[in-house]
């Protein structure tokens, strides 16, 4: 009877190893509702003792139960974001637009390769623009206005080549706007009550200038 024992082992191996990936997910978004207030207890259904967070509410999964969208726009949440969100390595969409989250964006959110769209409007975000955004390779919208971030536009974030929309307006930032890549068609409205001194103008002040 030893091949149905080794069947059995195998299967066994197999659904433990697959619960473990998807699990480093749903770990993930559990750590991070463990940082948030939730008055309108919009994270309810967050089970940690369930398998995968696929069923959970405003978390959609890929058909390999991966992580791909957390909608969270509009939620009340408050409290801050951590290094946790970089585990989500398939989401391409990270939607917290218009809550009351606090303290500084993570690094971590640059590990987020397959990301098309950071919407991190409308909070109380501070400190400055991670330059590990420039590894989002995927990102087409990135939108961080209405916040208190402040310091320069990272320059790694000129080799965005498909980034269309980009938004810091209403901020607390600081030195000259980027003209190279994808900055060269972006209109002035996105970088408008701000503490910018206008486009670069290479060579004669440095990027930061005022900051
Ligand atoms: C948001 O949460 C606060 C409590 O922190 C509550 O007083 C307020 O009514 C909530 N707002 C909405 C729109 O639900």
């Amino acid at each position: 009877m030893a091949f149905p024992s080794l069947l059995f082992f195998t299967v066994l191996l197999l659904s433990f190893s697959y619960s473990i990936s998807t699990n480093i997910e749903g770990n993930a978004l559990h750590s991070l509702r463990t940082r948030l207030s939730d008055p309108n207890n919009v994270l309810q259904s967050w089970d940690p003792t369930l398998v995968s967070p696929c069923t959970w509410f405003h978390v959609t999964c890929d058909s390999n139960d991966h992580v791909v969208r957390l909608d969270l726009g509009n939620s009340n949440i408050s409290g801050s974001l951590g290094s946790e969100l970089g585990e989500l390595k398939q989401l391409q969409y990270l939607e917290l637009y218009h809550n009351n989250i606090g303290g500084k964006i993570p690094k971590e959110l640059g590990k987020l390769k397959n990301l098309i769209s950071m919407d991190l409007y409308g909070n109380k975000f501070e400190g400055n623009i991670p330059k590990s955004f420039a590894k989002l390779k995927s990102l087409r919208f990135l939108r961080l206005n209405d916040n208190k971030l402040t310091g320069s536009i990272p320059r790694e974030l000129t080799t965005l080549s498909n980034l269309k929309v980009f938004d810091v307006s209403n901020n607390d930032l600081c030195g000259t706007i980027p003209v190279d890549g994808p900055f060269g068609s972006f209109s002035m409205e996105s970088f408008e009550h701000n503490r910018l001194n206008g486009p670069e103008l290479k060579g004669l002040v440095p990027y930061d200038f005022g900051c």
